[in-house]
């Protein structure tokens, strides 16, 4: 359960950055479903470390193995388990911090908690851990594409500065996802200057999921918002979502509540869910991401008998997750859907019948 998420469509993800493997198995599959190999690994390439200047220069192929579930181009049925074995483990960049709380990162916590720990890395408490769920995302989108929903996302926000278009077109080919052309320029500029200084930068991602029929999401614990919510701020350095317009906190009601026409919603302020339940329009959201914790600053801490140290890090990093982080949001989005249709489907005795027709 502490490693699983979703109810009919679930995955569970195993791996730690420095073991042999990280890895996924999906279970909820149904069978039938054209299982596209090519379009999982371009999911994995698109979130994978080491493509440019703007993520951590671990280099991994993040090739996928399919060790179950699929037969002849097709899923079973049964569970789908894919691997990812890890190629470009650097341990040695960690010896000197295998007694050190490193500021910002899970060590503290996992050390009190557990009384040992992986510091290789960061363990399981490591990004590395997302390519699975991106995995997971990947067959999500493979169900959604056949109902043509489709989910985007980009970076609206970059070190406080925002974009002020938005193109989820143009993010898919930018190198830092972002949906703004003018501001992707300053953004470039905040991140190679954070950079130099050896710190990082946090970030706001744009989320929308189109083409959602209304209905889906279980009142009262099961809400569409409040599982999105879940998704998002389970994936590591998220500390916060909004769901539809950002501002709306500043708003009146007047201002902020969408009216209704005979030809549907003259505004989407509510991002598309009301009372927790999908109301046709695209969801929307933002996932707020902190700034990359590894920084090459010295900063002081303490070791795990209790010493004041200071700490130096090594090692190849992200300088802002957000970029990223873009992609495992997308696929814990597709997988909250991909769930909530499943469980939509038993939700009313007429989608019952039909089985029976
Ligand atoms: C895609 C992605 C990549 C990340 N890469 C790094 C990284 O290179 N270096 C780092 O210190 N943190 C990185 N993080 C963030 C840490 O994993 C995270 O901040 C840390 O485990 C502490 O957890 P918390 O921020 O959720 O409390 C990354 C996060 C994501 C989503």
């Amino acid at each position: 359960m502490f490693n699983s998420f979703g109810e009919i469509f679930r995955f569970t993800t195993f791996g730690e950055s420095h073991g042999k493997a990280i890895g996924v198995i999906i279970d909820g599959v149904p069978a039938g479903l054209k299982f596209d190999e090519e379009f999982l690994v371009s999911e994995l390439d698109r979130r994978r470390p080491g493509k440019n200047r703007f993520a951590t220069q671990r280099k991994e192929s993040d090739t996928p193995e399919v060790l179950s579930g699929v037969f002849e181009g097709m899923t079973t049925g049964t569970p789908i388990s894919i691997v990812i074995f890890n190629k470009d483990q650097k341990s040695k960049d960690y010896s000197n911090i295998k007694d050190i709380f490193r500021p910002g990162h899970a060590d503290f916590t996992y050390w009190h908690k557990y009384g040992i720990r992986d510091y290789r890395g960061g363990g399981r408490s490591s990004a590395r851990e997302t390519a699975a769920r991106v995995a997971a995302g990947a067959v999500a989108k493979m169900i959604l594409r056949e109902l043509d929903i489709e989910i985007e996302a980009g970076v609206v926000e970059i070190g406080g500065i925002r974009a002020e278009n938005i193109d989820y077109e143009y993010a898919k080919n930018s190198p830092i996802f972002a949906l703004d052309s003018e501001a992707e320029k300053k953004w470039i500029e905040a991140i190679d200057k954070a950079r130099e200084e050896h710190n990082s930068l946090g970030g706001v991602v744009k989320l929308r999921i189109k083409n959602l029929p209304v209905g889906l999401g279980e009142p009262i614990y099961y809400k569409l918002d409040n599982i999105l919510a879940s998704a998002m701020v389970s994936i590591n350095a998220v500390k916060g979502i909004y769901i539809g317009n950002s501002e709306a906190h500043k708003l009146t009601g007047l201002e902020n509540n969408d009216e209704i026409s005979k030809d549907g919603f003259l505004s989407n302020n509510c991002g598309g869910v009301l009372g927790g339940i999908s109301n046709g329009e695209d969801v929307e959201l933002e996932v707020f991401f902190k700034p990359t914790p590894s920084i090459f600053k010295p900063q002081k801490s303490v070791d795990i008998y209790g010493n004041e140290v200071e700490v130096n890090l090594k090692g190849r990093h992200d300088p802002i997750v957000a970029v990223r982080g873009s992609v495992v949001a997308e696929a814990m989005a597709a997988c909250v859907v991909a769930d909530m249709l499943f469980l939509n489907m038993t939700r009313k005795m007429e989608y019952i019948k039909k089985i029976y027709q």
